[in-house]
């Protein structure tokens, strides 16, 4: 269901709370993040899109651009986003798509039948420069996401773009990543100057790249 990793995301244009958006054009060369929530003037997207505002110094410093979608009416969604920057001490500084007919939400398979017809449920994906889905999440209306994992998704994602790492299991920034088991240990070693740690031929770490 919905958009797999590898693939293309569908461009689209809808109108938003910051005036018409194409997504490829809004995207450019930045990497990208598209998320869903099940509707204006619920109390858990109240603070998740006020949790997004906040975290806009984050996006920026990682060259990321942030999309918000709603199935509700444009007119509902800027009285909301009043709400949200009263409520949540923010100024929400991304656009929300008005997404009423459900044409976006069903393309990117946001909408989950067995949990709600008439609502979607908490979709992100991230999208790379190039526009192919890297991650994708989703989580039921009753839970509010974490987005310090999803800045840390993006972390590990562009890592793995830059210089081809990997990352274990919680890791976090500052911490050793995990050689590429497609790079043998000889190319290892030549590509990271500050060293490889060969625990198993297949569990080979490095310290984080510059
Ligand atoms: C909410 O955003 O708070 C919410 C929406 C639908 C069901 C449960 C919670």
């Amino acid at each position: 269901m919905g958009l797999k990793l590898g693939e293309d995301v569908p461009d689209f244009t809808a109108e938003s709370t910051e005036g018409k958006l194409s997504l490829y054009e809004f995207l450019g060369a930045s990497w990208g993040i598209i998320f869903s929530h099940p509707g204006a003037f619920t109390p858990v997207c109240t603070t998740e899109l006020g949790e997004v505002a906040k975290l806009k110094e984050e996006f920026d410093k990682r060259n990321v651009k942030v999309i918000g979608l709603t199935t509700d009416k444009l007119p509902q969604i800027i009285d909301w986003v009043k709400d949200i920057n009263e409520t949540q001490g923010c100024t929400v500084n991304f656009p929300i798509v008005a997404d009423s007919d459900y044409a976006i939400s069903s393309m990117y398979g946001m909408i989950h039948p067995k949990a709600s017809t008439t609502f979607t449920v908490r979709s992100l994906y991230i999208i790379a420069p190039n526009k192919e889905v890297k991650l994708k999440i989703t989580y039921p209306a009753s839970l509010g996401r974490n987005f310090n994992e999803i800045i840390r998704a993006l972390d590990g994602l562009q890592l793995n773009a830059e210089h081809g790492v990997a990352t274990p299991a919680n890791w976090k920034q500052g911490d050793d990543v995990i050689v590429m088991p497609t790079t043998t240990t000889e190319d290892a070693i030549n590509k990271f100057p500050k060293g490889v740690n060969v625990v198993k031929p297949y569990l080979r770490y490095t310290p984080q790249p510059e």
